[in-house]
């Protein structure tokens, strides 16, 4: 049975900017289909995609003080996905302050129904609101209220520009009724071969994620793009310090989105931007929480440096002024 999607309700307007303007783009919301959340799913189980493993194994180890610094009565969670790595979190909560009520916002129906099913096996006493909602375009029916632990974990905040990522953070910061916490994990420079398998599985995994997003653009706009006109490219762009996601056109492609009333012509070579994926340091990560109206508290690095999760105050206007 087919799920629910947040963009089924949008009016796609983003979708059409990013394929009548070149280079071409494809938000990458797009991404997550019921075929693509179950395709995430697998790539945090691939051998060459480290970053699950580390927050997970960083969260093992972390968690227990996180809960005894933030005592949550709430925690929230942005793009929650299925939340496998949340349970972590959410156990040490339990054990450091009691029951606290968790609210997963995702795009995905498909992912919150697995939350809900899987969380409840785990925490029977457990209060779960998921939240069906595109947060790219509206933070609206999120209210983190006091007391509230916020996440936004597997450095999702590098797949939006950094002026998007800082759009995002400040109106998140706004809606907090607080005081509040907010913990984010995020992705760190290394070397570049590390980077590149990341994206580059040999099972080929990525590559069918990449391409599947044709297939959930034909079905959101009435498209007729054929995934097997393109190829996977996945590299590091050091200069923006990022992984960026292409499809690549083998041969020339015209296609046509009903819906939006739009063809896209591509030339062979050229290439579809889906998405990106950028990689931080302590200073861009602190200075970015910093510009949304964030105090970054605590930075708490794997063990290999390869990851991290920075815990950051959301304090309120009093506390400010006091500062
Ligand atoms: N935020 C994660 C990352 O940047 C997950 C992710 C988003 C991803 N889009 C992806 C992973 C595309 C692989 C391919 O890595």
């Amino acid at each position: 049975m087919h799920a629910q999607s947040a963009v089924e309700g949008s009016d796609h307007s983003d979708l059409y900017d990013g394929l009548s303007a070149k280079p071409l783009s494809i938000p990458s919301k797009y991404f997550y289909d019921d075929l693509g959340s179950a395709l995430f799913d697998e790539i945090c189980d691939l051998p060459e995609y480290y970053l699950t493993r580390t927050e997970l194994a960083l969260l093992e180890r972390t968690s227990a003080e996180i809960a005894r610094i933030t005592q949550p009565a709430e925690v929230l969670e942005l793009g929650s996905g299925t939340a496998r790595k949340t349970r972590t979190l959410l156990d040490a909560v339990v054990k450091e302050c009691g029951e606290p009520s968790y609210v997963p916002v995702d795009i995905s129906g498909f992912a919150l129904e697995t939350v809900a099913e899987t969380l409840e096996a785990n925490f029977p006493a457990l209060e779960v609101e998921g939240v069906l909602c595109d947060y790219t375009e509206s933070l609206a029916p999120v209210r983190p209220g006091p007391e509230c632990l916020s996440l936004f974990l597997g450095s999702t905040i590098g797949n939006f520009v950094h002026a998007g990522g800082v759009g995002l953070l400040s109106s998140l910061r706004s809606r907090f009724d607080c005081p509040g916490w907010f913990l984010l994990g995020v992705d760190l420079v290394k070397p570049v071969e590390i980077l590149e398998a990341a994206y580059n599985d040999t099972r080929g995994v990525t590559e069918q994620f990449n391409k599947n997003i044709l297939n959930a653009v034909n079905r959101a706009v009435g498209g007729d793009f054929d995934p097997g006109d393109f190829d996977h490219l996945a590299f590091f762009n050091d200069e923006q310090s990022q992984i960026e996601l292409h499809l690549v056109a083998k041969r020339p492609v015209d296609a046509r989105l009903d819906d939006l009333d739009l063809e896209v012509s591509l030339d062979r070579g050229e290439a579809i931007l889906t998405e990106i994926s950028r990689k931080f340091t302590r200073d861009t990560a602190e200075g970015m929480l910093v510009e949304s109206g964030f105090s970054p508290e605590r930075w708490f690095p794997s063990t290999d440096d390869a990851f991290a999760l920075a815990l950051a105050r959301a304090a309120g206007a009093d506390v400010l002024d006091a500062g």
